[in-house]
């Protein structure tokens, strides 16, 4: 119990929910302990507001840094772009230039729209595919940001967005007009899909998707997506803020070579500095002609400047390698190490974005005690790992000299019947919910 946990009890009285993004809230981690604030943070090193130095293995900014934290190629363009002024009435130059690149990497698109984060982004293309179709029904698989559009699956059924990603999203203050506007379906089921489409068949302008997360696709289930919103004129978006960059330079989806008609990134592609991106086919992308989408930042230098830079290092260094190398060496070694102390536990995940669930009763209170062993150890560590290029194979090595111990540790605490003593503290959340 720190500074860093006593601003965020300061902060909880003046900001309501106490951050601004769910996913750094310390009680999705550890409450009362997690150190909420940092310092500095460089390559995969964090320190907090006492001094306390952690590796950090566990999101890497929420997926945002994937070069590391305060990497120096980026930044060092970011401080020229600064030295010559980040903002002016006109544009900046750099939004051409990004807008080539990206359509350099994506023979299938033609144009760009920027914005500076994730939801915003996933909000303009489905305003887009709206415009182009003049319907107003999206099908969608994932978690896509907190804007109405998606939301408002909700409206309908509260639990409809449970298991996507996030659960608990509750719709308050999406208009009740919004009711059946978006309906999501699962990832993988070609089936549920398809009986989706046939009874809307006339009324959808988007079917919104990730590409993946957390399972390859299956044989034919992105083909057949594909196939049919192609046959019917309805928009293919893939949402690859989270996935892109990390399996294939520009986005899983051209590994797989399923190209839709719309995409969107934002977090990786510009590490950590605000930027987003939707491109797509021109036919589709000028419809943004005819629905007003227009904000003062989304023209400022920095984003654009730190997504050129980035891209650039992610290519020469082929990044999308390294990241698969460092998570399967994590994946591997979680699973020799629950089986050296008879843990059971399920490791799910594509290699750079990779996750384990513990197999008992109460995980949640597994979950937490992990969280605090590592600490204790000096690691930021949850039961999720985003691999990125600051993430150095001797970070990796004394990661896993103490995931050996912590998992012994929990495999006594199983042993010996004593998880609930471990409930008397305070467990992390699992989701969206009201806080003290
Ligand atoms: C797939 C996906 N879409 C959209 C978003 C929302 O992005 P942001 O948090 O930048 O608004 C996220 C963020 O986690 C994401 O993972």
């Amino acid at each position: 119990m720190g500074k860093s946990q006593n601003l965020y009890k300061e902060a909880k009285k003046i900001i309501p929910g106490g951050t601004q993004l769910l996913s750094k809230r310390p009680e999705m981690f550890l409450p009362n302990l997690w150190p909420a604030y940092y310092e500095k943070a460089k390559g995969c090193e964090i320190w907090d507001l006492d001094g306390n130095k952690y590796i950090d293995m566990s999101s890497m900014g929420v997926g945002s840094c994937i070069l590391g934290y305060a990497d120096e190629d980026v930044d060092n363009k970011i401080k020229k772009a600064i030295d010559k002024g980040s903002m002016a009435t006109l544009n900046c130059p750099e939004e051409v230039e990004l807008a080539k690149e990206l359509c350099k990497i994506h023979p299938w698109a033609d144009m760009a729209r920027y914005a500076r984060s994730g939801g915003e982004a996933m909000a303009i293309a489905v305003r887009i595919a709206r415009a182009k179709t003049d319907k107003d029904l999206i099908l969608f698989c994932g978690y896509h940001g907190w804007h109405d559009w998606y939301l408002a699956s909700n409206l309908a059924n509260d639990k409809s967005l449970d298991g996507h990603l996030l659960p608990g999203l509750q719709p308050k203050g999406v208009p009740r007009k919004l009711r059946n506007t978006s309906i999501p379906f699962n990832y993988n089921d070609t089936e549920g899909f398809l009986k989706l489409i046939k009874a809307n068949k006339n009324k959808i302008a988007a079917v919104v998707m990730e590409p993946i997360r957390s399972y390859y696709p299956k044989k034919g289930f992105l083909e057949t997506i594909r196939k049919v919103t192609k046959k019917l004129n309805i928009v293919l978006i893939f949402d690859e803020i989270t996935s892109g960059w990390r399996l294939h330079i520009g986005g899983a989806h051209l590994k797989f070579q399923v190209y839709p008609d719309m995409c969107v990134f934002a977090k990786a592609i510009s590490n950590g500095y605000p930027m987003a991106a939707i491109i797509g086919r021109k036919e589709i992308m000028q419809a943004a002609q005819d629905t007003f989408i227009s904000s003062t930042y989304w023209t400022e230098r920095i984003g654009p400047t730190a997504a050129l830079a980035t891209i650039n290092k992610l290519k020469k260094n082929d990044v999308p390698d390294y990241l698969s190398r460092i998570g399967k060496e994590i994946q591997i070694n979680w699973k020799k190490l629950a089986e050296k102390h008879n843990l059971n536990i399920t490791i799910s995940g594509i290699y750079p974005l990779t996750n384990f669930t513990f197999n008992y009763k109460d995980p949640l209170i597994l979950k937490t005690l992990f969280t605090r062993l590592m600490l204790e150890k000096g690691f930021l560590a949850t039961t999720s790992f985003y691999a990125s290029y600051g993430h150095k194979i001797n970070n990796v090595r004394d990661y896993l000299n103490s995931v050996d111990d912590a998992f012994g540790f929990i495999a006594n605490v199983i042993r010996k019947n004593k998880i609930k003593k471990y409930s008397k503290i305070p467990v992390c959340h699992s989701g969206f919910r009201r806080i003290a």
